[in-house]
């Protein structure tokens, strides 16, 4: 386990202090999720260790839900006198990267970076290179980061190819039978690169005609169902799947499908509750279920031994970064109560009208407590 570093210089709290200032007119910027900095967060902590948290959006919502309170709760267990800076990037790399300035200035002893676009952080890394804070990938990898922790982000991708192949089953409809279209992720975020190598992989090796693909911009739900419905007004052959790469771009897809009658196969991630009430409505077929706690802890061990001087634990390694991998479940309709077991969704949440809870109740959620 790690040491406290005992002692910390005045000069680098005065430091620190002149930081804050500049940070607090910082931190407020546009949208949501952005908590004004370190004032917002309880106030001048003086000398207090700065951990700052980066998230990239807020329409998905496990990074203001889970990942952003986890995090906080792991550190603040882990560290009682370090204190977490956070912000949300809103899907604005530009925004992002002046948050990771932001957090320099301020005097962060390490940043944790789920960046909006991996591959524009060239300058902002070069400066906490320069300023010797490390920088850890969290959830989505970017080179130069001192440590990863993610889902193993291809094999994310092949569980969703297989749960393309295990709706068509279900239906009775033969995988080579149709075309198969497919709603990937943000192309600026690698993970959308992986997810659609890895569900590729598996749905060509079943023989499946990827007859259509596209990269939504910024996952936006809307782009995904903008483009389904373009595809879905030509006489092409219609889509007996459609592989959406989260519950949100899958939201996307089924509105656009149902408004032009189809019912193809639809698949997502993350458990959102959309997504879960959409599987139980049999719109959506599959999601894949993250646990988001056990990775914000990996970082915030990390985070904590980084900023004490410390090489973070890893059990693994991924382009030569010490890395923890976190495991992730398939879910359909038949094992929907495992979402709950973890206390990470709640069912009051899903089954949250009358006639979810009814869905709720036939798919075998105890919806009484
Ligand atoms: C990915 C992440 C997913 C999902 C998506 C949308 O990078 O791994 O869990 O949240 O971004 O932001």
């Amino acid at each position: 386990m790690v040491h406290q570093r005992a002692i910390r210089g005045l000069a680098a709290g005065a430091v620190a202090l002149a930081a804050l200032a500049a940070f607090a007119g910082c931190g407020n910027q546009k949208g949501q999720g952005n908590d004004g900095g370190a004032a917002a967060d309880g106030g001048s902590a003086g000398g207090a260790t700065k951990i700052a948290l980066l998230l990239p959006e807020n329409k998905t919502t496990r990074y203001e839900s889970q990942d952003r309170p986890n995090f906080e709760k792991d550190v603040k267990a882990l560290d009682p006198s370090a204190q977490v800076v956070y912000n949300n990037g809103n899907q604005d790399a530009t925004q992002q990267q002046q948050q990771v300035e932001a957090a320099l200035t301020d005097g962060a002893k390490v940043i944790v970076l789920d960046p909006v676009d991996a591959s524009s952080l060239g300058a902002v890394l070069a400066k906490a290179k320069a300023k010797d804070v490390p920088v850890i990938s969290y959830d989505r990898y970017f080179e130069g980061s001192a440590y990863y922790t993610s889902f193993d982000n291809e094999k994310i991708g092949e569980l969703q190819g297989n749960a393309v192949l295990a709706g068509l089953k279900a239906k009775g409809v033969d995988p080579k039978s149709g075309p198969v279209w497919m709603v990937n992720g943000d192309p600026k975020d690698p993970n959308a690169a992986d997810f659609k190598k890895g569900a590729t992989k598996v749905l060509k090796d079943a023989g499946v005609n990827i007859a259509a693909s596209h990269d939504t911009l910024d996952w936006n739900p809307d782009d995904a169902r903008q483009w389904v419905a373009g595809q879905l007004q030509g006489g092409k052959p219609k889509p007996i799947a459609i592989y959406a790469a989260n519950d949100g771009t899958a939201g996307g897809v089924i509105a656009a499908a149902k408004k032009a009658g189809q019912t193809p196969v639809v698949t997502g991630q993350d458990g959102e509750v959309d997504g879960l009430q959409n599987i139980l409505k049999g719109d959506q077929y599959a999601t894949i279920y993250k646990s988001y706690a056990p990775q914000a802890k990996y970082a915030a061990e990390a985070a904590v031994a980084l900023a004490k001087g410390q090489k973070p634990d890893a059990k693994d390694t991924y382009k030569n970064t010490p890395t923890d991998f976190v495991e992730a479940d398939v879910i359909t309709k038949d094992n929907i109560n495992k979402v709950f077991k973890t206390g990470q969704t709640k069912v009051s949440d899903v089954c949250n009208t009358a006639a979810v809870k009814k869905l709720c109740t036939d798919a075998g959620i105890n919806t009484t407590n």
